[in-house]
């Protein structure tokens, strides 16, 4: 009787602490869209295309120690370009790491990264020797791989169209360029900024997908509302444009061109996991996933999509939290203030949740999923960009502190090669740390508070 009644008065307390929560008006953090039900096509079976296998196991790490957080991976002339905490985009080649250009300003750490920059989304321009390059806080610029000048095409401070609501972009991703030199590219969230992933994870879509028109300088809005839109891929007749819809572990189709211009639908979805950036050839596309799902293990990041007032519950209950945080770093600015506020949001914390399977999905131009790779040892890590190239599939990651490669599954025709420099690489550490611990405590005692 004592026990049930003790259990009562918590479970009250609870609902209380969470009525509060959810109806004070004006609490952080503001979002564009009301928080909605929406709904989440679950994940596929491990079967048939998806059926698990271990090719991403033993993956090469190349350049340890040297790169950290390669996101996006493009090549030329046998050398690889990527952008990396820090806010650089460098080249790579056999042995060297090149600088090539920078967005931010000049910074001392990873959990600066507002300051840092963090560039996203490259693309080799089809005008002229130019990169062109999406950086998640600076917007979208060329790059004169020539002379290295930079020239600002779509400004973070830019109001820009959405369905019905005008807003300026707040996670520049990724970028890919047509014949005619425009520029397709997404906004992942109009409410949150790279640092604060999680609560994008939390609001609702808020993603968008433009293209830039190079004459005029104007970007005008294709889709609205998307679950935090990622990577692109233009189709090899450039009649229609794929994108992943990150949130919702599907992939979405744009018509361009023909008797559906305009129009959309679903392209695949029920993915066993989040799609990142996508790398089309004239098969079809690579989409690695940057973090599992599958029946057992349900996505961290829309897990609460069906239960909008969970989401605004924590989403309010993370900004209270961090709100101390906050406010003592605009007072006197701190590194481990800013330290615990990128901890809180960056995202690798959801990442703890899933499952430690890597996967990328091959998927062919009519919307079929054709094939997959799967890894379970970790040594590929969380892979977010597949790049295929001389004979290997060499695996972004933003968590990585190398480049992982592994062999192509389509290498078959070129003689094997015994690859040299192999590292049996040792199993992440899943250890905890000072943050992890910080944020623990704060955690018990805030929920000690309330549930006594
Ligand atoms: C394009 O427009 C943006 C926003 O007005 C501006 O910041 C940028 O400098 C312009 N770029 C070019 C190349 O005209």
């Amino acid at each position: 009787m004592g026990l049930l009644y003790g259990i009562g008065i918590r479970i009250m307390n609870f609902m209380v602490f969470f009525l509060i929560v959810i109806l004070l008006p004006g609490l952080p953090p503001r979002t564009t869209f009301p928080y909605k039900a929406f709904h989440i096509t679950p994940a596929k079976e491990l079967k048939g295309a998806l059926e698990p296998n271990q090719h991403l196991d033993g993956a090469e790490r190349l350049l340890e120690g040297r790169v950290y957080g390669p996101e996006c991976l493009i090549a030329r002339k046998n050398e690889i370009y990527t952008g990396i905490h820090g806010g650089e985009v460098i080249k790579l080649t056999a042995d060297h790491v090149t600088h090539i250009t920078k967005f931010g300003q000049p910074c001392e750490e990873i959990f600066e990264e507002s300051r840092c920059g963090r560039p996203l989304g490259l693309a080799f321009d089809t005008q002229g020797n130019n990169l062109i390059v999406s950086d998640a806080y600076y917007g979208i610029w060329q790059v004169d791989l020539n002379s290295n000048e930079k020239k600002l095409l779509v400004s973070p401070n830019q109001e820009l169209p959405g369905k019905d609501v005008q807003r300026k972009a707040k996670i520049f991703n990724t970028v890919t360029v047509d014949q005619k030199g425009d520029i397709y590219w997404t906004d992942s969230s109009s409410d949150f900024l790279l640092l604060d992933l999680v609560f994008s994870s939390f609001a609702n879509p808020s993603g968008r997908l433009f293209k830039y028109d190079r004459a005029t300088n104007v970007s005008k809005v294709l889709l609205d509302e998307l679950f935090f839109a990622n990577g692109l891929a233009l189709s090899p007749d450039e009649d229609f444009i794929i994108v992943a819809e990150t949130g919702a572990m599907r992939l979405v189709k744009y018509h361009l061109k023909g008797a559906k211009a305009g129009q959309s639908e679903v392209f695949v979805e029920g993915l066993p996991g989040l799609p990142d950036n996508l790398t089309p050839d004239a098969d079809g596309i690579w989409v690695p996933l940057i973090m599992a799902a599958d029946s057992e293990h349900p996505n961290g990041f829309n897990i609460f999509a069906n239960f909008p007032s969970i989401r605004l519950f924590l989403a309010r209950l993370l900004g209270l939290f961090e709100l101390p945080f906050r406010l003592i770093n605009n007072a006197f600015p701190n590194k481990l203030a800013q330290r615990f506020i990128h901890f809180i949001g960056h995202g690798e914390s959801i990442l703890l949740m899933a499952p430690k399977r890597s996967t990328i999905v091959r998927v062919d131009w009519n919307g079929n999923i054709v094939g997959s790779l799967h890894g379970t040892d970790r040594s590929a890590g969380a892979v977010s960009h597949v790049l295929e190239f001389n004979d290997h599939l060499y695996l972004g990651s933003p968590f990585n502190r190398f480049l992982a490669r592994v062999k192509s599954p389509r290498a078959g025709r070129q003689p094997e090669i015994k690859v040299k420099n192999v590292r049996v690489p040792e199993v992440t550490k899943h250890g905890v740390n000072l943050m992890q611990c910080i944020a623990a405590g704060f955690a018990v005692i805030i929920g000690s508070i309330f549930m006594c």
